[in-house]
């Protein structure tokens, strides 16, 4: 059995993440994963319909420790084994941020070893490279998450050129805000595809910027078309299925992700495509995307759901890259609730180790 000396030629990073309703710390060395620890408060979240931000704060406050220390157990490595402590400092909920900054402060310091600022949405590019360790640039990525939707390409690891991204709304919110129309749960994009599994996409829906807008998407009319379909339905006291509601609204909305991202990359000239976020963990896109992808001679790199969705594995893996270019940051870190999309994918200088 390969033991912690060996392993050590790739450095050994504790990921920790807390931007939203997850607390969860994972250890990596290099590109594979040791361990990976997740505590949830979606189940209290969803009494409420969505994040209460200070449920979140306390959840992570009554959870980090036991998580990191699980996490770091599972690993079967000691204190002294952890090269650096990356942590997710934005964007997120502040109060949720600050939980995983001020432990993750207090971790590095305690055990003397550097911290590394991890922005959450690079976390979520750099996943790809846990689901295929000899994974290299150049590449386009697929980015849909509560937050963001976007096409990217990269020309290396910490290169990326915005192709295209929503002008309103990301496509996990849609997700969400149309659950909360058809009385569905929180988190609302797994229960749309349960849904949806009922249902057939037999609702016309409006064009989703198909030709038009190059890369980019627009959600807030596919939004408001469902919300006005059901409620013109309530209100003539007309019966509709929700399960077809469901499936219309997750096919218009997936569709024109994985046609986008397909012709980004015909476009780039790249054989490989990379997704991330929490809607990558949809099973229909997941399907149509590598059948496309297939059909199109392109290598698809498709996370597992678990690395999509928040986790601190994807957290520990763009700290390998960051620890690799000696992007430390110091005890002045401090917790950022929004980082624009343009400050996002630049390349920090060794300054902070954070986009400034
Ligand atoms: O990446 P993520 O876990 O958190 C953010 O960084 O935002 O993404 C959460 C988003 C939510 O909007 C959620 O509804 C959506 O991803 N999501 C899904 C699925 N699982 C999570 N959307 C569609 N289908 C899913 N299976
Ligand atoms: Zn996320």
């Amino acid at each position: 059995m390969e033991t912690v000396n060996e392993r050590k030629k790739e450095p050994i990073i504790l990921g920790i993440e807390t931007s939203c309703d997850e607390t969860a710390a994972a250890v990596v060395c290099g590109r594979k994963i040791l361990s990976d620890e997740i505590a949830s408060s979606a189940s209290v979240q969803a009494l409420y319909g969505g994040v209460v931000p200070e449920i979140a704060s306390r959840a992570h406050t009554d959870a980090i420790a036991e998580v990191v220390q699980e996490a770091i157990k599972k690993a079967g490595i000691t204190y002294a084994d952890i090269d650096a402590v990356a942590v997710t400092y934005g964007a997120g909920l502040l109060g949720a941020l600050l939980v995983g900054v001020s432990f993750a402060k207090a971790f590095a310091y305690a055990i003397g070893k550097p911290l590394i600022a991890v922005n959450h949405i690079r976390g979520h590019l750099a996943a790809a490279y846990l689901d295929e360790p000899s994974l290299k640039p150049p590449f386009v990525t697929l980015l849909a998450s509560g937050g963001h939707t976007a096409i990217l390409y990269s020309p290396s690891e910490t290169e990326f050129e915005l192709l295209g991204s929503t002008l309103d709304d990301a496509a996990g919110e849609a997700f969400d805000k149309v659950a909360r129309v058809l009385g569905l749960k929180y988190p609302g994009g797994p229960n749309i595809e349960r849904a949806a599994k009922d249902g057939k996409p037999i609702i016309p829906m409006p064009k989703m910027l198909k030709g038009g807008g190059g890369y980019h998407f627009s959600y807030s009319g596919l939004k408001t078309a469902v919300i006005n379909y059901c409620h013109t339905k309530e209100q003539k006291g007309e019966e509709y299925s929700k399960a077809d509601v469901a499936a219309s609204f997750q096919s218009a909305a997936i569709d024109v992700l994985v046609e986008k991202t397909t012709a980004a990359a015909l476009e780039k000239g790249v054989k490989t495509i990379t997704v991330g976020g929490g809607v990558a963990a949809n099973t229909y896109l997941r399907e149509r995307l590598k059948e496309k992808c297939d059909r199109l001679g392109l290598h698809l790199v498709l996370p597992q759901k678990r690395y999509c969705t928040d986790n601190a594995a994807m957290i520990a893996s763009e700290g390998v890259i960051r620890y690799q270019r000696g992007e430390f940051a110091d005890l002045s870190l401090n917790a950022k609730a929004s980082i624009p999309l343009s400050v996002t994918l630049q390349t920090p200088q060794a300054n902070n180790g954070k986009e400034k």
